[in-house]
Parts: structure tokens; sequence; C-alpha cells
């Protein structure tokens, strides 16, 4: 058997069923909650930076589409078209779908708009939901987000291999360090026929060996075969012809190149002659992005390869063109298995705390300027009262709070406590902008410093097993600071203090 897919019950609990009367999400779709957005953010913001780098300009095209433009081009007989599409009549009557992937999309867009008048090639970028109607697993779902690569007018393989470099830096750039490129070639309208007679006939002598959907396969889609999971035909296929020994010259050639250009980038792949995609349009190279320990490509990162066909197909001009996927839900979620570490920084680290109605529309005008000056800014608006406003300051781990009540408002003064050192003064409100610059400054210093020293520290702990003298000085002094940092905090957090009682008094 091959390996089965636990059903997930995510985070969002997309497969529990709905309870009576309570609206939940639809099976196989998810919610991307405020926590995880950050994981999402850096796997967009170095997607976006790499696509810039090499040329790449972007393209959104609608979710919607005929139907038909992926029967055509994705093919008839790919699960994809088969079994997955969310297809739907419109009231004027159009038959459309959700689209499954991006490629055909961006391949009509490419013949619509006459883009092969473009200076070649023509290299464009996406990122946005696709839908599957799959049965959702772990790392399967019926909503997904991808983004994409695709090049056209170029049949060079250094743009194959310049594809697999944008993704390898892609991938490092994210922090996933560890991960492989599975590549094959799958031969081009000359070479293949003959060899998938050639499979044809070795799969029918072994027919009875082969799963129900093999049996299937070998007449629609015989290739197909060569990737299923199941154990039992896993041995008909060790032994089957592979096609890297029947390409013709011109893909063998290409093929050879593109390894060669990997072995100059020092790019590491494994040669799949196993590998062949699901999906029709492929010529040529195929390859695709497994995270470590992926045995069989189930929970692949992204895929892509040649479709020198497939604008041709869809009644463009001839044109090669090559591209690849990655699906972001799987980035994400091997980001988090291997720890990957994100930036939450975006957080704010001051908090605005206003007492009463004149204060309250001071504070607009103060959160405008603090923003419009870089300063990123929380609040409570709609909250009047001290205490519920402190607690939200502390629970967003701020490190200065600003403090606007009754009679600053008046005298246009503000509090400006320091979170860290419990330490409060008045500053005025038309130089609230520079004293916050140059203390987050300084905060920030101190945070390197501190992380330096640590590191450092942490330099000197492994070349020695056991402290030197000027080492146990070190962790003693890390002691007191630890000690002196728990009592600021809890000074931070045992407020009110003697101004703010006074300004709740003024208030009364
Ligand atoms: P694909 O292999 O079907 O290729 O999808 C690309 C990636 O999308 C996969 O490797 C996987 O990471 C992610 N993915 C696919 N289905 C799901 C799902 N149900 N749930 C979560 N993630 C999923 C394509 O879509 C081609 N258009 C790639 C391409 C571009 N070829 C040439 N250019």
């Amino acid at each position: 058997m091959g390996r089965k897919k636990k059903l997930i019950n995510d985070e969002n609990k997309t497969l529990a069923k709905p309870k009576k009367g309570k609206f939940q999400t639809v099976r196989g779709m998810r919610d991307i909650l405020p926590s995880e957005q950050p994981y999402w953010q850096k796997v967009r913001r170095v997607a976006e930076k790499v696509a810039q780098d090499y040329g790449y300009q972007r393209i959104d095209t609608p979710i919607v589409e005929f139907r038909n433009l992926f029967e055509k081009g994705t093919g008839p007989g790919t699960d994809i078209v088969e079994k997955e599409m969310f297809v739907f009549k419109t009231k004027g009557g159009d038959e459309v779908c959700l689209r499954p992937e991006g490629t055909p999309s961006v391949a009509r867009a490419y013949i619509q708009h006459g883009m092969r008048s473009l200076p070649k090639p023509v290299k464009l970028f996406y990122i946005g939901p696709m839908y599957r109607y799959e049965r959702p697993q772990e790392g399967r779902y019926r909503e997904m987000f991808q983004f994409g690569f695709e090049v056209f007018g170029e049949k060079d393989p250094i743009l194959d291999a310049q594809l697999i470099q944008i993704a390898n830096r892609i991938f490092k750039g994210i922090g996933i360090k560890k991960f492989s490129f599975q590549l094959n070639s799958i031969g081009c309208e000359e070479c293949r026929p003959s060899y998938r007679k050639l499979l044809i006939s070795y799969l029918n002598n072994r027919k009875n060996a082969l799963c129900m959907d093999c049996k299937k396969r070998l007449k629609k889609n015989p290739l197909r075969v060569l990737d299923c999971k199941e154990e039992k035909c896993q041995q008909v296929i060790s032994q089957a012809p592979q096609m890297i020994d029947h390409l013709c010259s011109d893909c063998k050639k290409h093929f050879t190149f593109l390894l060669e250009c990997l072995d100059e980038l020092e790019i590491q792949f494994s040669i799949n002659p196993h590998l062949v995609r699901g999906l029709d349009y492929y010529t040529k190279t195929v390859f695709e992005i497994w995270p470590e320990g992926e045995e069989d490509g189930q929970v692949a990162l992204g895929g892509g390869g040649r479709y020198d066909k497939l604008v041709e197909t869809l009644g463009g001009a001839s044109t090669p063109a090559v591209g690849f996927a990655c699906g972001m839900d799987r980035i994400v979620a091997e980001m988090k298995k291997r720890e990957v570490k994100v930036n939450f920084s975006s957080q704010p680290k001051i908090f605005l705390v206003q007492l009463g109605d004149l204060a309250k529309k001071k504070s607009l005008k103060i959160f405008e300027q603090l923003e419009s000056s870089g300063i990123s800014v929380a609040e409570s608006f709609g909250r009047g009262n001290l205490r519920s406003q402190l607690r939200q300051a502390n629970q967003m781990k701020v490190d200065f709070v600003l403090i606007i009540g009754q009679r600053e408002a008046l005298d246009e003064t503000i509090i400006l406590k320091d979170m860290n050192s419990g330490s409060q003064e008045v500053i005025t409100f038309s130089k609230t902008v520079f004293e916050l610059k140059k203390r987050l400054k300084k905060v920030a210093e101190e945070k390197l410093n501190n992380s330096d020293k640590k590191g450092s520290k942490n330099i000197k702990s492994v070349s020695k097993s056991s402290p030197s003298p000027k080492n146990s000085k070190n962790l003693s002094k890390k002691g007191n600071r630890t000690a002196k940092k728990k009592n600021r905090s809890s000074k931070a957090s045992s407020r009110p203090t003697k101004r703010k009682t006074s300004s709740r008094k003024r208030k009364k």
C-alpha cells in the first residue's frame, strides 16, 4: 500500500462536520489567521523580491475562467480536469470554473493580449488562490495558494536552469534549507510516442499486477502509471522502460545542457525517471521540489517544467515556454515544522492611551502624526478605561505607552511611559515624534548589543566545556540582568503610578 496521509483536522477545523446553526469554512478551505500572517508575508516578500531581481513582471488573472481553457490546456484525462474542478454555470449560461492552476490562464493572457510582440522572453510572475476539489488531507486543500513563474518565447535549456535557480533562491531566502530537486525529461512529440508504445506493451503484459486506477490510466494516460504510489504498482514500475533512455537527440541535448548548468550553479538534484507530473502540457524538462524526508512527492512544495506546445494548443502561435509554481500552504507548514524564524516586528512598539473625550479627539491627530512618521502605534480608542488600555499595552509587549488625559489634552502634553524601566516623563505634543524616534532607536541599539553579547557568550561556552573565571563572572552578570529585568517588568505591570492616580482624580 502507498503511504496514506492522515485526514487533517486543522486549526480551523475545516473537516469537522458543520454544527447545526453554526457557520464554518467550506470543507477543504480555511482562514489564514493573523498569527499565521508573518509566515505568509515572508513567503510573499521573498518570492516577489526574487521575481523582481530576475526581471519577472507581475500578472493577475481572474479566479473564474472558462472551463474548456483547462480541459484543453491542462488536459482532458488529468485528475485535475476529470475530478477536481469546481465547475458551474453563470446566469448567462457560460460554463466556467474556479481556476485549478495558473499556467493555462497565464498562457491564455499571453495570447489574448498579444504579448508575442513583446521583447522575448516574456517573463511573468503571479500569486493567488487556486481551487481543486480534492479529498482534503495533510497539505492538500481545496483552496490553496500558489506563486508561479512562467517564461514565454525561449526554448534554450538555460531558462529551465534559471527557473530552478530561482526556486533554489526562494527556498533558501524563506529559510527552508533542506529540500531536493527531482528532475526528469519526458521527451517531446517526436520521441514520446514510440516510448509510449513501449511502455504500454510492457504494462499490458503486467496488467493484473496493477491497481484499479492504473488499469484505467493504462488506457487514457499510461505515463501516469509511472508515478503511482501503490506498492503493487511500484514493483511493476521499478522494471519499466524509462523515458530518459529513449529521448531523441534534441531532448537528450536539452536535458544534458540543463544538468550541466545545474552542476555549474552547484545546485544538487536527483534524476527521478518516474517523475511525469500530472498535467498533459509538459514537454522535455519536468521537475519538483520535495521537502527533506519526502519519499514519493505526495506533498511536493512545488513543481513545473517545459510546455512548448501549450500556447499553440490554446490557439496561439508556436511558442516555447517553461515555468513552475509552488504551494504556499505547504511552504508555510514546512516553515513551521522547521521552526523557521519569521519577523513579527511589524507589531507596534507604542501604545496610545486616552482618557476622556477631549483626549480622545487629540489622540486621533497624534496617532496620524506617528503613523505618517513611520512609527507603528496601537490604540484602543473604543475603551475609556485606563486599566484595560494599559492591560492591552502590556499584552502587546510594547516598549512605550503614551498617555493623554484631560489635563494633558488641555496642556498639549503627553505622558511618555517607558515600559522596560517603568519610568515616565511629560513631553509636549510637538516633540512626540522626535522623542519617540530617539528612544526607539536607543531600544533597538540596546537589543542589538544584548543579542551580540549573548552570541559571543554562546561561542565562549561552546569553545570551553567548563566556564573560566571570566566566563563564570559573565554568567553571574547574566543572572543579575535577568533579575533586574524581572523587577522591571513587575514594576511596569504594578501600575497605577503616581501620575496616573492624579489624572484619575482629576477626571472625577
Ligand atoms: P502542480 O504540481 O499541480 O503544478 O502544483 C504546484 C504546487 O502547488 C504543488 O507542488 C503543491 O505544492 C501545490 N499544490 C497543488 N495542489 C495542492 C493542494 N490541493 N493543496 C495544497 N497545495 C497544493 C501546477 O499547478 C503547474 N501550474 C505548475 C507549473 C507552472 N508548471 C509550469 N508552470
